[in-house]
């Protein structure tokens, strides 16, 4: 198999070490936007600063706003400076780099953009030596994913030919709810093939969440107590200090369930219990990714309360200053039901989990930014020291840092010196930055090279898109019916509503403060 892909596609390596990217040009729908100046163009052109773009490369940003090349590269440029973290802004670099940048306005919705932007892609595949290959990026607001597909797909933009390769790259939110992802699916197939379509949750481009499959399946010692016999239960959290940010109007469309729960989380979450695929290939680790979704136990109606709690954060004073709640927000409804806290107990229905709840939590405006996951293992079945102090009741706890402190943690119980057999929890720590010493790459860089190179790995699949919108849409439907939601119901800066203490409590369990 792993010599198949390597014939098949000389790009990728399959053990993912030499990553060489082909000449290729980059078409991003939604230039003006945000993840643009934010995260696309740092991260392209941090690529470049490793030499990792190849000289046939162009990058082609798009949308309304009538614009030169000139005015566009001078735009990126500021964005670049503005956004690069950890890395030094290189005049000359960015000059060479700058002149494979180019700009073509126009409508998503009018069909006279997409015969420019193909006379355009002609004209630069000569200059730049492209090759025909192209990776067009949906970043624009979702509403017009579809209608993008179609247009590329109406002036052959869709298609390969003479080995030139086009792929699209979709942004989340994929889909509102299950309808409307079934719904953009299937009119994305109507131009594009599968293998075509990379849909990006940043998530799994994270290293440290790479890191679980290499913790994982790398290791001897772990897989054999990763299941129910050994596992009590797991809590994943990925909280944020941060409101919306100026994203007001988008967020309260969507709101926490839908927008971390729905994809990052699960997606963790399915890499954190998946069984191991046989080879590190594209469909083989998605095709266990996307069982292990699929094997996630699908709330009733009448199950919904005791396994989902939303939350709505009102205002607050933190360290001496005034915080709005989400309701006071800028561009949000002033009696808007939106969750900005959202907690699911998943259950999933296979030999390795069945018994074992797994609590996600995600929330904005929480004490602090933290994401992990945290396996609690079985106490030991007979304590010999039970009677000495409490602490040493406390189970094993291996912890997953995902951010920020990327690392992991092992905690385990440990005589303390002096007499008598008195415990206490210690931990075993891995830390990232002080064991490599390099730089991490951003989910970006990490995801946009698999996709140039071809290798959907870290890229969801449609039935795994699917999976997860069974999971969340019988919460989505009982939230909108309840009209008694008592919001606000945390303050900012705090760790979410009772309600999802109360959830834990019902099984005998607690959130750990991360
Ligand atoms: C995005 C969400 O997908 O992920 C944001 O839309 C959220 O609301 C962000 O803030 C979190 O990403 P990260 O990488 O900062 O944890």
């Amino acid at each position: 198999m792993l010599e198949f892909m390597a014939e098949t596609n000389p790009f990728q390596d399959p053990l993912r070490f030499e990553r060489h990217v082909p000449p290729c040009a980059v078409v991003i729908f939604g230039a003006n936007g945000d993840l643009t100046k934010r995260k696309l163009l740092p991260a392209l052109y941090r690529l470049a600063y490793e030499r990792r773009i190849p000289p046939g490369f162009a990058i082609i940003g798009m949308s309304r706003t009538a614009m030169t090349d000139e005015a566009f590269r001078e735009k990126m440029r500021e964005s670049v400076q503005q956004f690069l973290e950890d890395s030094p802004f290189d005049a000359a670099l960015w000059d060479d780099f700058s002149r494979g940048l180019f700009y073509v306005a126009g409508d998503v919705n009018d069909d006279a953009a997409y015969t420019a932007l193909a006379a355009r892609l002609k004209e630069i595949e000569v200059e730049r030596h492209t090759e025909g290959n192209a990776l067009f990026y949906l970043s624009t607001q979702p509403s017009y994913y579809a209608r993008a597909a179609e247009g590329l797909g109406k002036v052959g933009l869709a298609k390969q030919v003479n080995n030139a390769w086009r792929r699209l790259v979709v942004e989340k939110p994929f889909g509102h709810d299950q309808d409307s992802a079934l719904v953009l699916n299937n009119a994305l197939h109507e131009h594009f093939e599968e293998s075509q379509i990379y849909r990006i949750d940043h998530y799994l481009g994270k290293e440290t969440v790479q890191n679980i499959l290499a913790f994982r399946f790398g290791n001897g010692i772990f897989e054999p107590l990763w299941n129910r016999r050994y596992i009590n239960h797991i809590q994943i959290t990925a909280a944020e200090s941060i409101g919306v940010e100026g994203r007001g109007g988008y967020y309260q469309e969507a709101g926490a369930l839908r927008d971390m729960i729905q994809n990052h989380l699960l997606q963790v979450m399915a890499t954190v219990a998946m069984e191991p695929s046989a080879v590190f290939e594209a469909n083989a680790v998605r095709d266990e990714r996307a069982k292990l979704l699929r094997s996630i136990k699908i709330l009733k109606p009448s199950e919904v309360a005791a396994n989902a709690v939303a939350g709505q954060y009102g205002k607050a004073s933190i360290g001496g200053k005034e915080v709005p709640g989400f309701r006071e927000e800028a561009g949000v409804d002033p009696n808007s039901n939106t969750d900005t806290y959202a907690a699911v107990t998943v259950m999933i229905d296979n030999w390795r989990w069945a018994g074992v709840p797994i609590y996600i939590r995600s929330g904005k405006r929480m004490p602090k930014r933290v994401t992990d996951i945290a396996i609690r293992f079985n106490a030991v079945p007979h304590s010999l020291f039970a009677t000495e102090t409490e602490d040493t009741a406390r189970p094993n706890l291996l912890i997953l840092r995902i951010q920020p402190e990327e690392g992991i943690s092992l905690r385990f119980s440990s005589k303390q010196p002096g007499g008598g057999m008195k415990l206490r929890p210690v931990s075993m720590d891995f830390n990232y930055g002080s064991s490599f010493g390099m730089r991490t790459p951003a989910a970006y860089e990490t995801l946009l090279v698999d996709a140039m190179i071809g290798d959907p790995t870290l890229y969801t699949r449609q039935d795994m898109v699917e999976a997860s919108w069974a999971v969340v849409q019988p919460i989505i439907n009982s939230w909108a019916e309840r009209k008694d939601l008592p919001f606000p119901n945390y303050a900012a800066g705090t760790w979410g509503p009772k309600e999802s203490d109360d959830m834990l409590a019902a099984r005998g369990h607690t959130w750990r403060i991360p």
